[in-house]
């Protein structure tokens, strides 16, 4: 690895400690962007067609021309960083903010040349050992706003839940809204049971996940029982299995839901899920 990680801002390629941004960015100053976390599996990017129509999605839904994503090639520059950072396995984070307003406003100015980072972020996967033990979750309410399935840079809500699960000792909080389950802080949800694999629909509410999107593929091709729908709190927690999916970790069972046991150790379902994820990975990209 070189002493020095390589990031991409703006046209430019700049060791990561000496990249900077002006406080005048939208960005910083209101959150006002998107942003995709793309998976590099022995050097190649993963799903990259479908993180790229959900970048074009997030950006038209915040009127930044989606055009931009056709404009600058963002396979070739996460190519050009994996080549110069020696990535093999590793995580791409694109973000893409309104820009550099003259002066701090809500009104943004039409102007705005969007501020473009592509920079790669660590992450360790969950071992095997870690998987088959399974996570505890909290429930909380889902108080964010009504446009969860922008993947916006706003991000506050998200990380006050996702840290009060933390200081809970969990790896996630699942949401409920109105009474139903929308996703989780960082990940999607899915329950079992009877061996229906099942998460709710694509709206508003919730973050279209490429993962999802992957292990629906996967229930697909294997022809596993699935179903996409509401699932209210009692349903959530009478299922035989609870999992979250995204980028970072594609399966990951719930065994202890607040601090109720659920289950000894991660359900056949979820494993076999995991199985068939892990195998595609290794064979499509390893
Ligand atoms: N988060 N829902 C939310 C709220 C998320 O933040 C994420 C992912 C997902 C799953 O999306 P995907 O499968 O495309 O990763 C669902 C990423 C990992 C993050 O914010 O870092």
């Amino acid at each position: 690895m070189p002493k020095s990680e390589v990031v991409y801002l703006n046209g430019k390629y700049s060791p990561k400690a000496e990249t900077s941004l002006s406080i005048l960015d939208r960005g910083f100053l209101f959150g006002d962007g998107v942003y995709e976390l793309i998976p590099v599996y022995n050097k190649k990017i993963f799903y990259i067609d479908d993180h790229l129509n959900r970048l074009r999605s997030s950006l038209e839904q915040i009127n930044i021309s989606p055009l931009l994503v056709k404009k600058n090639n963002f396979e070739e520059i996460i190519n050009k960083l994996i080549m110069l950072n020696e990535y093999i396995n590793h995580y791409i984070y694109i973000h893409i903010s309104r820009g550099v307003d003259q002066r701090r406003n809500h009104i943004y100015t039409s102007d705005c040349e969007p501020t473009i980072l592509v920079m790669g972020e660590n992450y360790k996967p969950f071992d095997y050992e870690d998987i088959v033990k399974g996570k505890k979750a909290i429930i909380e309410e889902d108080y964010r706003w009504l446009k969860s399935n922008i993947k916006s840079t706003s991000l506050l809500a998200n990380v006050l839940i996702k840290n009060k699960a933390n200081t809970c000792d969990a790896y996630e909080a699942i949401l409920l809204r109105d009474g139903f389950l929308t996703e989780g802080s960082a990940s999607n949800i899915f329950i079992v049971k009877n061996e229906v694999i099942k998460t709710p629909k694509l709206s508003n509410k919730l973050l279209p996940g490429i993962t999802r999107k992957f292990l629906t593929d996967l229930i697909a091709q294997h022809k596993l029982h699935y179903h996409e729908c509401d699932i209210s709190e009692d349903e959530l927690l009478e299922s035989d299995e609870i999992f979250c999916s995204s980028s970072t970790n594609p399966v990951v069972p719930i065994t202890h839901l607040d601090n109720k046991q659920i289950r000894e150790k991660a359900g056949p379902v979820t494993m076999k899920l995991y199985s068939l994820a892990q195998n595609y990975i290794r064979n499509s990209y390893l």
